[in-house]
């Protein structure tokens, strides 16, 4: 059955990916694509969203613009991951997508009144998501699940102990976590299982269209970052996983678990305090993922973008 989403993003290099999968795919119906201040500033993630969808000639989908800020802490971005552009690697022209006029808060909520049984995506900190469940809690039942790139439950990637899209805004991820929604987290553990190697993009640039090179390229600086600040051998392709997920939930093996956002912790500030083995009693109010069948997941990849074909001559 075809799963309507919503895509809510910070392009952002593996955000990128992820647009073009869920794009590409015919189980997954991408009713929208938001987006929120993460990896860089939101003028710029919202600018490299509307760059990927003009490459691959994305026109039937509105893209919004949303929070430009967290709920309460200080903005922070992962110009260190993404570079200075957020999308920093590959040539883009101007793009010709045009943004939706609505906030992405706003477009999410009619949306999901509209059609109902909605699953979202964040891929990114989850100050949209928490802003519209705030703003409209009759959209809550009409949520089927939400899908998110974000948490660990050992280390974290930008402190310690906490993962950058729930660090981004620890506040706005209690929020969705303590909603009572279906969630399902797609954590490190499960993202570090997909590295975009050298022999990975060499299979990405071997198809031949521009879709395909735009990806070789986002995906080679996407490496070069990751190998100078965790010496990784290929990017971990984060938030493709999470739509992977919604296109084929046997992909990934997920496991029932109580999870807490910290927000009072001096040294553990934003992590996902994940109670894998059940010790608190607390209920559980998520689906963790801890393990990817890889191979099927770069299957998926290559098999999205070898849709875009060059543009008819
Ligand atoms: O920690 C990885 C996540 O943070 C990914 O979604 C990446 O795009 C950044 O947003
Ligand atoms: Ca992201």
């Amino acid at each position: 059955m075809v799963r309507k989403i919503i895509l809510d993003c910070d392009p952002g290099h593996d955000d990128a990916i992820a647009i073009l999968l869920a794009y590409a795919n015919p189980a997954v119906d991408l009713l929208a694509v938001t987006t929120v201040a993460g990896n860089q500033t939101l003028p710029k993630t919202t600018l490299n969203a509307r760059r990927v969808m003009t490459v691959a000639g994305i026109r039937d989908v509105p893209v919004a613009a949303g929070a430009d800020r967290p709920l309460v802490r200080e903005q922070i971005v992962a110009e260190n991951i993404h570079g200075e552009s957020g999308l920093d690697g590959p040539r883009f022209g101007e793009p010709t997508v045009e943004l939706d006029p609505r906030h992405a808060v706003d477009l999410i909520i009619e949306t999901v009144l509209e059609h109902g049984d909605v699953t979202l995506v964040p891929v990114g900190p989850l100050t949209n998501v928490a802003l519209a469940i705030r703003r409209e809690p009759r959209i809550l039942p009409r949520i089927r699940e939400i899908v998110l790139m974000g948490g660990s439950y050992t280390l974290g990637n930008v402190t310690p102990a906490a993962e950058f899209n729930i660090y981004a805004d620890p506040e706005a991820a209690d929020v969705v976590f303590s909603s009572g929604l279906p969630i399902t987290m797609i954590g490190l553990e499960l993202t570090h299982q997909v590295k975009a190697t050298p022999e990975v993009v060499a299979r990405i640039r071997a198809l031949g269209n521009p879709v395909a090179e735009m990806a070789a390229e986002l995906l080679t600086y996407f490496a070069s970052t990751y190998k100078k600040v965790f010496g990784f051998d290929g990017a971990p392709l984060h938030d493709p996983c999470a739509v992977a997920y919604v296109i084929d939930p046997e992909l990934i093996e997920c496991q029932p678990a109580n999870v807490q956002v910290e927000l009072r912790g001096t040294w553990t500030y934003g992590a996902t305090v994940c109670d894998m083995y059940g010790v608190t009693g607390r209920p559980a109010n998520a689906r963790v993922a801890i393990r990817i069948d890889a191979a099927r997941f770069w299957d998926l990849i290559v098999e999205a973008l070898a849709t875009y074909s060059p543009p008819s001559s």
